[in-house]
């Protein structure tokens, strides 16, 4: 009896051992997003190879499969039937031979023009940058190569024929391969980083590309240029035109990385900037989104859907994540709008209304009232808040959320100043690197109508999208535990009419994915 009775208690001692069965769920860890995705553990960077196949989102990132830093950079992978709830697979691509595999792109094949189809059926082809570190004597190397996969991304074999294209250079990399219905050929997109190009090329069978044109120097130069993508969106009632975005580190408005887009023509060789080289225009004014990749071969009829990853290279290597370092924005449907300056880049999150619970309404001018009522409401700390406000007499009105416990994330407009922002100087634990702390913003002339928000919190992550998604400020933020209180301010005046619309989002990651 006494055995039997001992033999568990030693057992539990064993498990109550840190890596034995009591650790926290594997997606349940302070900070961990809960509708967003982020890898179990280690590193990550880029989204890379976004692609829709069968079914199925592909989404493939910069990972580094042995530890929480950067390095070994490798693909890892994971899949979604719905943006939302996402499943990590075995790495895809591994570092090999010292060659890095750095971020780049995955089309479908469906007619076999690569030859690497198998049965008749499409296959998936990965296009990216082999990095190889400069060693003795011997400078870092970038060229593109090419991998196949015939079952549906589970696998995957390099091409024996790599590098597809080599200009024996240290910095030319990120490839957006897609197919052409114009140029009824494959298209890549390319950086040239320190010339502030992105240099575009044609081919027929993913193998051998022929350059076919340039673009730039133009916009912002302050930096390298990384993570060039190029794709066809739909103009808000009617037409389309082209979106050339590519990624700047530093040298950011904001500070660090950033993404700035060119909006244009594209005859399928070059790409022609409808303004001139001097406009500069930005995917989002917060700190937090870079490398964003829209998906190839979206669902027919669906505009183009991109994300990104939500860090910022000043301080990505700090954040104070465990034992994963790195998250993915939203996926966000892309749309051009027409505004007085000209065709502009509007957001709208992935829909997320199959993960809505507990629901909040509220409608008046009652500040006090209203934040009695929230304060019973905000509850969680993943949440979808929609917002708008007419601000009448207010010098500033926003909305204070994940507050709690002295620390609170400011999301606002000040009417006074004419600008968007979020502070997040008083957010939580901003230690780790001078850089965090920030209030960032972007200049808004006050109008005649209400301004409005979409606010997707979700434990660390912030993602404000304002009037209709023109405005997008994507934000990390690390409360402390139980920092989920939510309040509406108004300074400086009274403002109108606050409508609210908050509801609790579910998690998407499932609940036996304990260990
Ligand atoms: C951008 C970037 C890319 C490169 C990758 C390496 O964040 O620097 O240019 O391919 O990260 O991880």
């Amino acid at each position: 009896m006494v055995y039997t009775r001992g033999f568990p208690a030693v057992l539990a001692m064993l498990f109550a051992l840190p890596g034995a069965a009591q650790q926290p769920p594997a997606y349940d860890q302070p900070f961990r997003p809960q509708y967003h995705f982020s890898p179990r553990q280690n590193w990550t960077n880029d989204p890379n190879g976004l692609v829709y196949f069968d079914g199925e989102y592909h989404l493939f990132y910069q990972y580094n499969p042995l530890g929480d830093r950067w390095g070994h950079m490798s693909w890892g992978h994971a899949v979604s039937r719905d943006l939302l709830h996402w499943q990590e697979l075995p790495v895809a691509l591994a570092e090999e031979n010292g060659i890095m595999i750095f971020t780049g792109s995955t089309v479908v094949d469906q007619h076999n023009s690569s030859g690497f189809c198998a049965g008749g059926k499409p296959c998936m082809v990965a296009v990216y940058t082999g990095h190889t570190p400069a060693a003795g004597g011997r400078p870092a190397l970038e060229t593109q190569n090419i991998a196949y996969s015939n079952d549906r991304g589970r696998t995957w074999t390099k091409y024996a024929g790599n590098p597809v294209l080599d200009l024996h250079m240290t910095n030319f990399r990120d490839p957006h391969a897609f197919w052409s219905d114009t140029a009824k050929r494959w298209v890549m997109v390319v950086a040239l980083p320190n010339e502030h190009n992105v240099l575009f090329y044609g081919s027929t069978d993913l193998k051998k590309w022929d350059r076919v044109g340039e673009f730039g120097p133009a916009g912002a130069t302050g930096g390298q240029w990384e993570c060039p993508t190029l794709a066809e969106v739909p103009v808000e009632g009617g037409g389309t035109r082209w979106v050339l975005k590519v990624g700047l580190n530093p040298g950011a408005p904001q500070g660090g990385s950033a993404e700035q887009y060119f909006v244009g023509s594209f005859d399928g060789t070059a790409f022609t900037n409808d303004n001139p080289p001097t406009t500069t225009l930005w995917t989002d004014y917060g700190k937090d989104c870079y490398c964003a990749l829209p998906f190839n071969g979206p669902p027919p009829g669906n505009r183009p859907v991109m994300l990104g990853w939500m860090n910022n290279w000043q301080y990505a290597g700090n954040v104070p994540t465990s034992p994963w370092r790195g998250q993915m924005t939203i996926p966000r449907r892309l749309q051009l709008r027409q505004t007085a300056a000209g065709l502009r880049l509007a957001q709208e999150p992935a829909d997320v209304k199959a993960l809505r619970g507990a629901h909040f309404s509220w409608r008046g001018g009652d500040v006090a009232a209203l934040n009695r009522a929230l304060g019973k409401a905000a509850r969680g700390a993943s949440w979808e808040l929609r917002a708008s406000v007419q601000p009448g007499a207010a010098a500033e009105i926003g909305w204070k959320v994940f507050s709690g416990g002295g620390n609170y994330t400011l999301v606002g407009y000040s009417a006074e100043r004419g600008e968007f922002f979020v502070d997040r100087t008083h957010s939580g634990d901003t230690s780790f690197s001078p850089n965090f702390p920030a209030r960032t913003s972007v200049k808004w002339p006050a109008g005649a109508g209400p301004v409005e928000f979409t606010i997707l919190g979700d434990r660390s992550t912030l993602e404000v999208f304002a009037q209709g998604g023109l405005v997008a400020l994507t934000t990390l933020v690390y409360p402390s535990a139980g920092a989920n209180g939510m309040q509406f301010y108004a300074e400086g005046g009274k403002q109108r009419e606050v409508r609210v619309e908050r509801w609790e989002l579910a998690s998407t990651w499932p609940r036996d994915a304990a260990r």
